[in-house]
């Protein structure tokens, strides 16, 4: 039960000072986000006001308030992968996934990202899933990209 997996980490942090990045940190690593449920179980547990929880969780880039894939996609839309079809890119995961960017697919597998820049422009259109590199990126090659981390 996800209630008591939340319980068990808010035990070892009651009665003690300054904990709360820690504490959300090991509700992230336990369950891949920070699930309302558990804000709420701080909160009480921990006497800590809902509104600073959130603010917290919201600041480090570490914590997430929404549920986050296995595998994070990132498809570059900076202008070098634009001019090198970088959108058409994007369109083909959205596609192969049936989610939109921005978004995470039901079976909490994938999380679809567009970003700005990967940082190796001149191999355009890049794309990344979780630490891997992905250049010259084809339409046609997208669906076998994402069958490896199937
Ligand atoms: S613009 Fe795509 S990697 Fe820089």
């Amino acid at each position: 039960m996800q209630g008591d997996r939340i319980d068990k980490i808010i035990d070892k942090y009651v009665n003690e000072e300054g904990v709360l990045i820690q504490l959300l940190l090991d509700i992230q690593h336990e369950f891949n986000w920070i699930p309302k449920e558990a804000v709420k179980r701080i909160s009480e547990r921990l006497k800590i006001p809902y509104s600073q929880i959130f603010r917290v969780a919201s600041f480090y880039a570490a914590l997430s308030l929404k549920p986050i894939g296995r595998h994070l996609i990132q498809v570059c839309l900076g202008t070098a992968c634009h001019v090198r079809g970088g959108s058409k890119i994007l369109d083909a995961v959205e596609d192969a996934l049936e989610i939109k960017a921005g978004s995470t697919t039901g079976d909490r597998k994938f999380t679809l990202s567009g970003v700005n820049c990967l940082g190796c422009c001149a191999q355009g259109p890049m794309m990344m899933v979780d630490d891997d590199y992905y250049g010259g990126v084809r339409v046609t090659k997208v669906k076998k990209i994402l069958e490896k981390y199937e």
